[in-house]
């Protein structure tokens, strides 16, 4: 995998944002697969800002959700469409019917997670796969000890993640819900491009444990090593404790123009 390792958040979202609108200039209708947390944020930021530029015209894009949590109604503010209706489709000028998801208020919750697992399939596969990292090593909501063949289904939060989530809920645990639906990490290393982004010294342990070390399931983000075209950008603090960091800057500085993330 490549790992690009950028002076802070904002230079991250840059880079990312550029790899997007690379895509989309290539591809207008390509289908991006986009993460909710607090990370993504200056992707989606500097994404806009090209928009409104006119840098790039993300109009044809589609959208596809990551996870959801179950039993939030659809337009509950922290449902992770209406999130992802405010912080991308709306910033980018994407329209509300270019976007696909899973139902986290169906019935049948089994059911609702095979549908979208197919949807994805039919829709032509995800082009690029942008992921956060759960201090725990989650990507989407894969807790540890996922299956790392594990194909779009139900999840049960780790107290971690409800801890850390709570802040989205006015700090009250107990507004978090202790179930999602999640793209699996088999369905996840379906997309074309995976770019992994991680930022802050909070995400240190894990990121080290991802890239340099042994893909296991207790490490969930570590199946991204199986991936032929897998790309990190870590912030320097998320970074700190990578050991081949002078190795990945090395190839960077040196990586030629013309080959893009
Ligand atoms: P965060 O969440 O970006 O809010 O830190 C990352 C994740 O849980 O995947």
């Amino acid at each position: 995998m490549e790992v690009v390792i950028v002076p802070d958040a904002k230079a991250g979202g840059e880079i990312v944002a550029e790899a997007m609108a690379r895509l989309l200039r290539r591809k207008p209708d390509a289908l991006l697969g986009v993460a909710t947390g607090s990370t993504p944020l200056p992707v989606y930021e500097a994404l806009a800002a090209k928009v409104r530029s006119g840098a790039v015209d993300a109009s044809r894009a589609r959208i596809a959700q990551l996870d959801e949590y179950v039993g939030l109604p659809a337009e509950h503010p922290e449902s992770y469409r209406s999130v992802l209706r405010r912080e991308v489709l709306e910033p980018l000028g994407i329209p509300a019917d270019s976007f696909m998801g899973p139902d986290g208020t169906a019935e049948d919750v089994p059911e609702a997670c095979a549908v979208y697992d197919r949807a994805l399939a039919e829709a032509g596969g995800v082009d690029l796969q942008l992921l956060g990292i759960g201090t725990d090593g989650h990507i989407g909501f894969n807790e540890p000890c996922s299956s790392l063949a594990s194909r779009t289904r139900i999840k049960t939060l780790t107290e971690q993640t409800r801890v850390d989530n709570a802040r989205f809920f006015g700090g009250d645990i107990e507004q978090v819900p202790h179930h999602v639906i999640t793209q699996g990490i088999g369905t996840i290393l379906q997309a074309r491009h995976l770019v992994l982004l991680a930022t802050g010294e909070g995400k240190a342990d894990a990121l080290a444990a991802t890239v340099e070390g042994p893909v296991a399931a207790v490490c969930p983000a570590s199946a991204i090593q199986l991936h032929p075209h897998a790309t990190v950008v870590a912030d320097e603090a998320a970074a700190s404790k990578l050991k081949l960091a002078g190795y990945f800057r090395y190839a960077y500085v040196n990586k030629p123009d013309w080959q893009g993330l």
